[in-house]
């Protein structure tokens, strides 16, 4: 009789020894303080993905973006040399937040407190009375954030001088993500939900499959078959702070005939815009952002931490060109009820973790091997959080 192999692959003893199995602290899940510390040693300093280049095509195009994980708002522009700028959303006479749109076509924005005017490349170009003032026009410029591209995705890093640029953040994963159908993106579905639970519990949900067969029965092809029961990955791979893994194909996905005419109409189009339909690539880029490279779903979900306990989630799925024919609008629009029906699934089960881990009454939770990427975004967020503390005690600082 032939036994037949698993098609995932085991967690290594080398990859365990080295990211652990011992029990994880819970209070980082729900802490506000935890979440504090998070503020400075993360979101202030590492790169984040606030949007995508489509969003701002052309000279003059802008988006605002929040981002309370740092207490602040984000202005991107496009300047008339196609270049793409980041401000701090904040109006240099006296703070007033001076952008309430939230995207739109301007190469001026004017405060609506005294008409102080800026220009998209962030220099004060016009304010009333200003004779008045003890300061120079160019001592008032927006302030300046670190921005820069990679596959489409605009990252900005709030550090002043960050210590790596973009490209050495994501090291070799800048190629891979280069060469993903989102870089050539023009166009994206977006669906925008708020979670009432912490952004690691939130992200968690989305890298481990153990929960896939009890939480999505429905989703036929996401849930495993007779070789792999619980739909594990084949490969996991590790970059530094960043994590990717390969998802495992069903080869007899359990799905009804309208979601394979559908799955069908949405592979026509991927393959004219000459996506590849092989792909079954996931990228975790360390905070929080999560890129499925596979064709079908050109995918990508931005963890948003609002506060400890509530996270904003953005999900999309890219496309290039316009929707310009009622088959080509069904594929994409079932794509993406696809994804609501997936992520709606989700939300309960995360909540509910979230309101168990708030009791307090655990102290630790626990993570399986085949819940190893979990493990790794603890580990990297808690190095970070640990390295920050040291330095503001040296520093003599309050913690
Ligand atoms: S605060 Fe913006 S012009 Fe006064
Ligand atoms: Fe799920």
């Amino acid at each position: 009789m032939n036994v037949s192999t698993p098609k995932f692959a085991p967690v290594s003893k080398d990859v365990l020894a080295a990211i652990g199995t011992d029990p994880v602290p819970a209070g980082p899940y729900y802490q506000p303080e935890y979440f504090e510390l998070e503020r400075e040693a993360i979101f202030k300093r590492s790169w984040i993905q606030i949007g995508h280049a489509c969003e701002i095509p052309e000279p003059g195009s802008f988006m605002v973006r929040p981002f309370e994980a740092a207490n602040t708002s984000i202005l991107v522009t496009r300047t008339k040399d196609g270049a793409i700028k980041a401000f701090h959303n904040v109006c240099t006479h006296r703070g007033t937040q001076l952008v309430d749109e939230t995207s739109g076509t301007r190469s001026r924005f004017s405060c609506p407190y005294h008409a102080w005017t800026f220009s998209n490349e962030g220099d004060l170009v016009s304010a009333p009375d200003f004779e008045q003032f003890y300061v120079d026009k160019n001592q008032c410029s927006l302030p300046a954030i670190a921005v820069d591209v990679c596959a489409g995705f605009i990252f900005i890093n709030l550090d002043k001088s960050p210590s790596q640029s973009l490209e050495e953040y994501l090291g070799p994963l800048a190629g891979e993500l280069a060469g993903l159908p989102h870089a050539e993106a023009t166009a994206f579905s977006e669906y925008v939900y708020e979670v009432a639970a912490n952004w690691k519990l939130t992200y968690d949900n989305f890298q481990e499959n153990y929960h896939l067969r009890f939480i999505h029965p429905r989703s036929g092809e996401a849930a495993g078959g007779p070789e792999n029961p619980f739909g594990y990955p084949v490969k996991y791979g590790f970059h530094d702070p960043h994590r990717s893994q390969t998802i495992w194909s069903n080869p007899k996905p359990r799905i009804t005939p309208f979601q394979g005419f559908a799955f069908g109409k949405t592979a026509q189009f991927v393959l004219q815009d000459g996506f590849r339909l092989d792909a079954k690539e996931y990228f975790g880029i360390f905070p929080n952002l999560f890129i499925l490279g596979t064709a079908m779903t050109p995918f990508s979900q931005f963890i948003q931490p609002i506060t400890h306990n509530r996270t904003r989630s953005v999900i999309r799925l890219y496309w290039i060109g316009e929707d310009d024919s009622a088959s080509k609008r069904f594929a994409r629009e079932a794509a993406m009820a696809t994804a609501l029906d997936i992520h709606s699934e989700d939300r309960a089960v995360i909540e509910a973790g979230q309101r168990g881990l708030a009791s307090g009454a655990l102290s630790h939770i626990h993570f399986m091997s085949q819940e190893v990427l979990c493990r790794h975004l603890f580990n990297q967020v808690n190095q970070r959080v640990e390295a920050f503390k040291a330095e503001r005690l040296a520093r003599g600082g309050a913690l």
